[in-house]
């Protein structure tokens, strides 16, 4: 049996849909548009295409949307100023600093520096900190979207076996968290492996929902999983370029041999990251209706 395709594209295009009347509704009773800047710093092609894609994506829900790009060789300093000056800008609703940043800044520096109330990717220890009591506050986007993939697609999360593979800051660590909050959505038995995991076959084999988020291309194989798992792939990894200068991509999940054991699989591209860029603009929605007092 194969699997039934998540699919992040067709999910993502109805969230944007009611954020699009949303926006609309916004600036004709309120006169208030959202208001996004993307900070680029440097030339890595993967987060150039991810900023342009969110920057779009800003752009058709009628979303203000300014990206500043930045030299490599760009000061901490000046990143610091730049950021500052947006924390003060009331058109500016959302700010994000595309990770990575060259080695000579200091990632956390620039994080905490960002207004919590303007943290559209929640990032900034004030929204970890209220995310992991359970407060509301603006969610880490992609985590997020795992989360509305697998409610939108009416699978249980309750009492699930959930294996978490991959303990970044960005999505491993706070997508376990999310799993197991008391609420909707959450409720899950988690267990969450990284690189120092002893078994890790012994783990993703008992997994109800495997999420994985490890950055190895084709790294979760079908004798890994049991027949039947709902499978999240968030690996976005380059494994080569196409005839017309496209990026090949492939997901964490060997996706053609374990979609014939799953019972359900986000594809990639097409699964997570679609939803990623959504959830962002959800926030950025939710900052603007904070800062004008809507909420
Ligand atoms: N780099 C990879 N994913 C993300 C993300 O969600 N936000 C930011 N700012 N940088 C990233």
């Amino acid at each position: 049996m194969s699997a039934k395709i998540i699919s992040g594209t067709e999910t993502a295009k109805a969230i944007r849909e009611e954020l699009k009347t949303e926006v609309a509704q916004l600036k004709e009773q309120h006169d208030l548009v959202p208001g996004l800047v993307t900070i680029l710093v440097g030339e890595d092609p993967a987060s150039q295409s991810y900023v342009a894609a969110k920057n779009k994506t800003a752009h058709n829900l009628g979303i203000h949307s300014e990206q500043v790009t930045l030299d490599a060789d760009t000061s901490e300093e000046d990143l610091l100023a730049l950021v500052d000056k947006y924390n003060k800008d009331t058109n500016i609703h959302g700010i994000l600093v595309q990770l990575p940043l060259p080695k000579h800044i200091n990632e956390a520096k620039i994080l905490y520096a960002i207004d919590p109330n303007k943290d559209v990717d929640g990032f900034h220890p004030v929204n970890v900190g209220k995310m992991m009591l359970g407060e509301q506050c603006f969610l880490p986007c992609t985590p997020h979207g795992c989360l509305e993939l697998l409610q939108r697609s009416g699978v249980e999360t309750s009492g699930a076996e959930v294996v978490v593979v991959g303990r970044s800051n960005i999505v491993g660590k706070p997508v376990a968290n999310l799993m197991l909050q008391k609420r909707e959505g959450g409720n899950a038995t988690v267990t969450l492996c990284h690189t120092r995991t002893r078994d890790m076959d012994f783990h993703t084999k008992r997994a109800d929902i495997l999420v994985v988020a490890a950055g190895v291309a084709n790294m979760i194989k079908a004798d890994q999983v049991k027949e039947g798992v709902v499978v999240i792939d968030v690996g976005v990894n380059r494994i080569g370029v196409s005839e017309s200068g496209k990026a090949i991509l492939a997901g964490d999940v060997e996706f053609e041999s374990v979609k014939e054991k799953a019972a359900a699989i986000t594809p990639v591209p097409g699964g997570v990251g679609p939803m990623t860029i959504t959830m962002l603009m959800k926030n950025t929605v939710q900052a603007a209706r904070q800062l004008a007092g809507l909420e």
